[in-house]
């Protein structure tokens, strides 16, 4: 695959930070006009209260609101396992339209499995306004942008680049931090490595945008940095580390991990594009699969 890259254009990028799940969400905006994509949004959730709040998606719309912007994309790197995307509490404030990747259907399959979903629940991605298959291209205003499909992490993963700027979702972490894990149902640490690949392959000066930090070492939290820098300096993948030897590491950090705190809500919420399940009675609510993960 040939990617239309072209890294003469460089975005505005605005970053949020989000303590409570370590997650950053991105405003990206067209050089010399007002319109705008949004990327991993953050829906709040007090799990134990089985309590939902909107403070996150809420700085994201006020911000969006205050510099006057337009905003055409809501993108989803990926179903998140570790928080709630607000996708459509954004949409239904500021507009603009959902998009993924179309493995969604496989994610979807899965976990409508797992979670037993009656055939209420499509497994089609129709939730979504928008299915990106690997390299196709969209536009923010009159800036051109594609999706690049980077499986491993999940089936459904996928980096979107616009301009000089790569939205990495958790393919990658800062050169310090490695990256995401890949034993989810669907994960598979060999097509992560090759998808890292596909990252790194795009030019020395493009600027990765992290979808999470954790700090490592007691750092502050960093979310930027570049294809250069993550080809010399990253722990798991850097300075031209084998599949075999990533593979091989992956696969027993992951045995070693802990379930992420979030991953039931956040499962049933992002497979649905961030619409909250409901009962028969169309009330909000939520299922624990005892043992079923
Ligand atoms: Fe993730």
């Amino acid at each position: 695959m040939t990617y239309p890259v072209d890294i003469s254009i460089r975005p505005d990028v605005e970053a949020f930070f989000d303590p409570a799940t370590n997650t950053i969400s991105y405003i990206v905006k067209e050089p010399g006009s007002d319109v705008c994509a949004i990327v991993d949004s953050v829906m709040d959730i007090d799990y134990a209260a089985g309590r939902i709040t909107y403070d996150s998606a809420d700085r994201l719309i006020a911000r969006v609101q205050e510099r006057g912007l337009e905003l055409e994309w809501i993108l989803e790197t990926h179903v998140h396992a570790d928080h709630l995307s607000a996708a459509p509490y954004i949409q239904q404030k500021l507009g603009g339209k959902i998009g993924i990747g179309s493995k969604i259907t496989v994610v979807q399959e899965t976990f409508g499995k797992i979670f037993n979903e009656g055939t209420e629940f499509q497994r089609d991605g129709s939730q979504f306004d928008a299915l990106f298959e690997d390299g196709d291209t969209f536009a923010i205003g009159g800036m051109n942008a594609f999706a690049m499909h980077t499986p491993g992490h999940t089936p459904a993963c996928m980096v979107y680049v616009i301009g000089d700027a790569a939205f990495v979702g958790d393919t990658l972490f800062m050169p310090d931090g490695g990256s995401a894990r890949a034993d989810f149902p669907g994960g598979d640490a060999g097509q992560l490595y090759d998808s890292i690949q596909k990252v790194l392959a795009l030019p020395d000066e493009t600027r990765l945008f992290m979808c999470h930090d954790y700090g490592p070492n007691g750092r502050d939290i960093q979310w930027e940095t570049t294809v250069a820098d993550e080809k010399a300096h990253n722990i798991h993948v850097g300075g031209g580390k084998t599949r075999e030897e990533f593979v091989k590491f992956r696969t027993e950090r992951d045995a070693q991990l802990a379930v992420p705190s979030l991953i039931i809500p956040s499962l049933q919420v992002n497979m649905r594009a961030g619409e909250v399940p409901r009962d028969k009675d169309g009330n909000p609510m939520m299922k624990v699969p005892v043992n079923g993960l």
